[in-house]
């Protein structure tokens, strides 16, 4: 997204009853964990539960295939799941789950799972997925799932037999679903009858079923009852859910399996601008490890804490901070179905106040629609049990960051904006109140985590200077980093590890200030974060040329207000076709099909040429540059000048078309 404010970088803020450290001190204390990172890392790995501690800390042999911790053997269901349940925290509850529909000023339904009860239903799950479909460590199953329990649940299930997964956002249509369950080779795909999204049920099992047609791996549909909607069952493919687990005999037990550190725990896909998504395998013994740490410094969590992590759980910040974070901390964690506005703007306030929630993990677009509606909706409920905020995604600008620090944070709480990726696995960049915290700034992102080797660089792989704009890399191997891109490790030596030798390349701006805080600045590359979720272009791109009018297509980013981003295309028509607004409509509804709504294009643009590069390539930059009215930058790799000409009549036909409809 466009960053376009000036860096306050002096505008400190100091939260309420935090002892402070100046960053001096901090970063300090940060180089020595850096230097000594193995040992540094080892030291907070010990910390969890192995059953056969590991022989070597990182196997380096073949970079940049880091393997933490190998050796040692674990279990992350064990860990999330049976050493509370075994212990003091047996009666405690884990998950406090509200349903979306709501009526009489309450929600028709909240579900309390304590970790006695999620240890037996991780058991009968896992006994489920082994008996009646043999599953068995090394598999692959896909999940499709509304924001419910089961979806934690079966996670959990998965990887205590020893089964990986991958799970697509809910809000994802076929061919996002079809071609991840073809990479995966899932054998299994769990779903659900349908989910509830803004007082709407959005249907799953009818796209899954599309989705089979040309998913050859998956021979199975398990099917949880959510909103009982009408769907078709094909036996003996299709099995209900709690039909299944109603065969599963009493106090059922499924030994964990004693997993290899370096054993996937899933796979989970990211877009790009070329080629098919990218499957990041994370490792069991690493992930764990940077989830520990993360979860105790980032949130400092506390017995008593009421945690809650708005993400879905489709993206990786819901796999890493609501499926398996909290609960390796034994934290009692809330989990909400369905739409921040329903019924009315004001139902995550009402949310923190009814669960007294006192560790909030959200994102800044969310914040930024909370803001669009008013203080009003916030100032409605108690938010006083608010303790420590984070935000997620993309930049936070500094005016959506004090607007929630003034009324969710009430002026005194720790609010940060935690930097990482899908690829990282956890939190790299943020503030860190359980460990030592340096004053807030609005904006920033902060300083890396302790035993985090971050920095910026230059085109040529220098240290960029203070305050210039440059490319966020991380220098050392770290805990929670993917093992490959699933079936393709060519790819992933090439897209991280080839622009800077030896280092990460995240694909991010960013720019240091003088006190050595990094504030992230967007996207080097041409992902478009819509609500903080990447979409690539490509798969957008994709999805238009299925229109049989269409002959190629380019989409790019603009700013958006609430959503930080949003797609806009620029459409080449077959010989024949005229442009008209039912096209842009049939172009649109593909698009939403296909990828899903969150995928809906702002603007449909008829060109007769697109800003192409000698060798062919896309110039999104430059189209991206027109539509911002921003200089376009280089061009001398452009084949062909005029083609930036059509895309600038295209932009300002539209725009005087749209300004004389009546609106
Ligand atoms: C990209 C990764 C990891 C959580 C969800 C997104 C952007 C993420 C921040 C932040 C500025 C951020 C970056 C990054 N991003 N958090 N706090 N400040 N930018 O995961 O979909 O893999 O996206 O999100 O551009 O590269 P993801």
């Amino acid at each position: 997204m466009s960053v376009n404010w000036v860096l306050p970088f002096d505008e400190k803020l100091y939260p309420e009853g935090c002892k402070i450290v100046e960053p001096e001190a901090y970063v300090k204390m940060h180089e020595s964990t850096v230097k000594d990172y193995k040992n540094f890392w080892a030291g907070i790995a010990k910390e969890l539960s192995w059953y056969r501690p590991w022989k070597e800390i990182l196997d380096e042999s073949n970079p940049p295939f880091y393997k933490w911790f190998v050796g040692g053997e674990l279990n992350a269901c064990y860990l999330c799941v049976d050493r509370h349940a075994k212990g003091s925290r047996k009666d405690k509850v884990a998950l406090i789950w509200e349903g979306e529909p709501y009526a009489n000023g309450m929600p028709k339904e909240v579900r309390k799972f304590t970790y006695g009860d999620l240890y037996t239903e991780v058991n009968k799950v896992a006994y489920m997925l082994r008996n009646t479909y043999g599953l068995k460590r090394g598999d692959m199953i896909g999940i499709y799932m509304p924001m419910i329990p089961e979806l934690p649940i079966v996670m959990l299930a998965a990887s205590r037999i020893g089964v990986a997964f991958t799970v697509v956002f809910s809000g994802f249509g076929e061919e996002s679903i079809t071609e991840r369950m073809n990479d995966a080779e899932a054998k299994l795909i769990v779903t659900a009858d349908g989910g509830w999204r803004a007082g709407k049920i959005i249907q799953l099992k009818k796209i899954v079923d599309e989705v089979l047609e040309k998913a050859a791996s998956v021979k199975g549909v398990l099917v949880v009852k959510r909103v009982d909607c009408e769907i078709d069952m094909v036996q003996p493919r299709d099995r209900w859910y709690h039909e299944e687990l109603a065969k599963v005999p009493e106090g059922a037990y499924v030994e964990p399996e004693r997993m290899k550190s370096e054993d996937p725990i899933y796979v989970l896909y990211t877009s790009g601008t070329t080629g098919k998504p990218k499957g990041q395998v994370h490792d069991t013994g690493g992930y764990m490890t940077i989830l520990h740490a993360t979860m105790n410094w980032v949130f400092d969590v506390n017995e008593e804490d009421i945690y809650w992590c708005t993400a879905d759980i489709g993206w990786v910040t819901g796999h890493s901070y609501l499926a398996y974070g909290p609960l390796l901390e034994g934290m009692t964690e809330v989990m909400y179905e369905g739409s921040p506005s329903y019924p009315e703007p004001d139902r995550w306030a009402s949310i923190i106040e009814r669960h007294k929630v006192s560790v909030l993990y959200t994102s800044p677009t969310a914040i930024r629609s909370w803001m669009k509606f008013g203080d009003e909706f916030v100032n409605r409920h108690d938010t006083s049990s608010v303790r420590l905020m984070h935000s997620v995604g993309e930049p936070i600008n500094p005016e959506a960051f004090k607007w929630f620090y003034r009324t969710v944070g009430r002026n005194r709480v720790v609010f940060g904006s935690t930097w990482w990726m899908t690829e990282t696995g956890g939190i790299m960049i943020s503030h860190i109140p359980g460990k030592a915290i340096v004053p807030m700034k609005p904006g920033t992102n902060g300083l890396p985590i302790l035993g985090i080797d971050a920095d910026v660089f230059d085109e040529n792989g220098n240290p960029q200077k203070i305050g210039d704009r440059g490319y966020l890399v991380i220098k050392q191997p770290w805990p929670g980093m993917p093992l490959t891109i699933y079936k393709n490790p060519g790819r992933y030596k090439e897209v991280y590890f080839s622009k800077f030798l030896g280092s990460y390349y995240a694909g991010d701006y960013a720019v240091k200030d003088r006190d050595g805080y990094f504030w992230i600045l967007g996207r080097a590359d041409e992902v478009i974060k819509v609500a903080g979720h990447g979409l690539g272009t490509y798969e957008l791109e994709s999805a238009i040329v299925n229109h049989s009018d269409v002959a190629e297509a380019a989409v790019v980013g603009v700013p958006d207000d609430i959503k930080g981003e949003v797609p806009v295309a620029f459409v080449i028509l077959k010989v024949g076709n005229e442009p008209s607004d039912e096209l842009r409509r049939d172009i649109n509804s593909i698009v939403r099909d296909k990828i899903g709504h969150i995928a809906s294009l702002k603007e449909v643009y008829f060109v007769t040429r697109l800003p192409k590069t000698r060798s062919g390539k896309i110039m999104r930059r430059v189209i991206k540059a027109v539509l911002t009215d921003k200089p376009v930058g280089n061009l001398a790799t452009l084949e062909d000048e005029a083609s930036i000409d059509e895309v600038k009549k295209a932009y300002s036909e539209l725009r005087q078309e749209l300004s004389r409809k009546p609106t």
